[in-house]
């Protein structure tokens, strides 16, 4: 007996599957059914699952202390966050600590609103960036946004995602202080922009004094082939927001920019009881420990054959509209639509 249903509000699109266990890409359901999870626990399992040193990570924390409070210091948290200034693109080596993507994505919107004398906040066509109020401002969906529409930000807009047109609005509205994009877009469908287009949205944020925000949420961390995803386009944003496979399974965001901009934070603006606890921050440094050069060398290789042999073997396919992708971060796109959701 399953009391998942009957006790779980229906807020989730589920799937028919049972999970009982899972290593490296695979899963195994209750009935011993094997499947290969082209999902990768919606992005969460970057190393495969049950990842050993982060196994070790997490058991070995818990025995020496799984709760520290961001009032405390606490060793764990002191090389985690080391650990990830190695990572981070330089300079942006101030950070915030959360548990989820959208509370990295509110942390984000904070920084940008108070280091801005401006209040408007632009987003993109085809955006994700969460489901809390902040974070569902700028995500563009209707069917999530539609029911709430009372609680959203006021002053956001929304331009077309790597349509160079478009990037002309920047340009007009002095009301701007900050821009919120994904690098690729994960749940608007994997969604690539052109190199030029990123340069230039850069270039126009940099010149009108606004913050550009790079959602690593989805494409961090090597999954496309480079450490984070808007290296593609040889550009650097003000901000990141990291999670998904940070905390290897365990839940971990981190929001990190600019000292200039995260130093607005004042104390009590931004926290979050459990946001950078002992045991999260041990999987987070066991994660970051295994995402050298080799591995991210050896996504990128991966990606490239897969989307090789995919083309090959569905060139006659015609349901198949298209095959892209980076690295790991790959779509094959249908020409009907089945969208589960996250
Ligand atoms: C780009 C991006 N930002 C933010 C989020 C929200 O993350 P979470 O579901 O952990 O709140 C997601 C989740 O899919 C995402 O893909």
């Amino acid at each position: 007996m399953n009391y998942e249903d009957e006790y779980i509000a229906n807020t989730y699109q589920r799937l028919p599957i049972t999970i009982q266990n899972g290593s490296g890409a695979l899963l195994h359901d209750i009935n011993e059914k094997r499947y290969i999870d082209m999902m990768g626990g919606y992005g969460v399992a970057i190393l495969g699952y049950s990842n050993q040193a982060v196994k070790e990570a997490v058991c070995s924390q818990f025995d020496t202390i799984a709760i520290a409070h961001a009032s405390e210091y606490t060793p764990a948290r002191s090389k985690f966050v080391k650990d990830f200034s190695k990572i981070v693109p330089e300079g942006l080596n101030k950070f915030y600590l959360g548990n989820t993507g959208a509370e990295a994505v509110e942390a984000a919107i904070k920084v940008v609103l108070k280091s801005s004398k401006k209040h408007k906040i632009i987003a993109m066509t085809g955006s994700y960036h969460g489901k809390t109020a902040g974070a569902l401002s700028i995500t563009y969906s209707m069917k999530y946004r539609k029911s709430f529409e009372s609680i959203l930000m006021k002053d956001v807009e929304f331009i077309k995602y790597n349509d160079m047109n478009d990037l002309d609005k920047l340009r007009k509205d002095d009301d701007i202080a900050g821009v919120f994009f994904e690098p690729v877009q994960g749940e608007g469908g994997i969604n690539i922009p052109d190199k030029e287009y990123v340069k230039q949205l850069r270039e126009i944020t940099e010149e009108n004094n606004i913050i550009l925000v790079a959602d690593e949420i989805q494409s961090g961390l090597g999954r496309t082939g480079k450490m984070w995803a808007h290296e593609h386009f040889d550009i650097k944003p003000d901000i990141i927001t990291a999670g998904k496979g940070l905390g290897g399974g365990i839940p971990l965001s981190a929001t990190a920019g600019k000292p200039e901009f995260m130093d607005n934070l004042l104390k009590g603006e931004q926290s979050s009881t459990t946001g950078g606890n002992p045991i999260a921050m041990a999987a987070g440094s066991a994660v970051i420990k295994q995402l050298d050069e080799e591995m991210i060398k050896s996504v990128a290789r991966k990606g490239e054959l897969f989307r090789h042999v995919l083309s090959d073997e569905l060139s006659d396919a015609r349901i198949v509209k298209e095959i892209r992708g980076l690295g790991l971060m790959d779509a094959i796109e249908l020409r009907i639509k089945f969208l589960p959701g996250p």
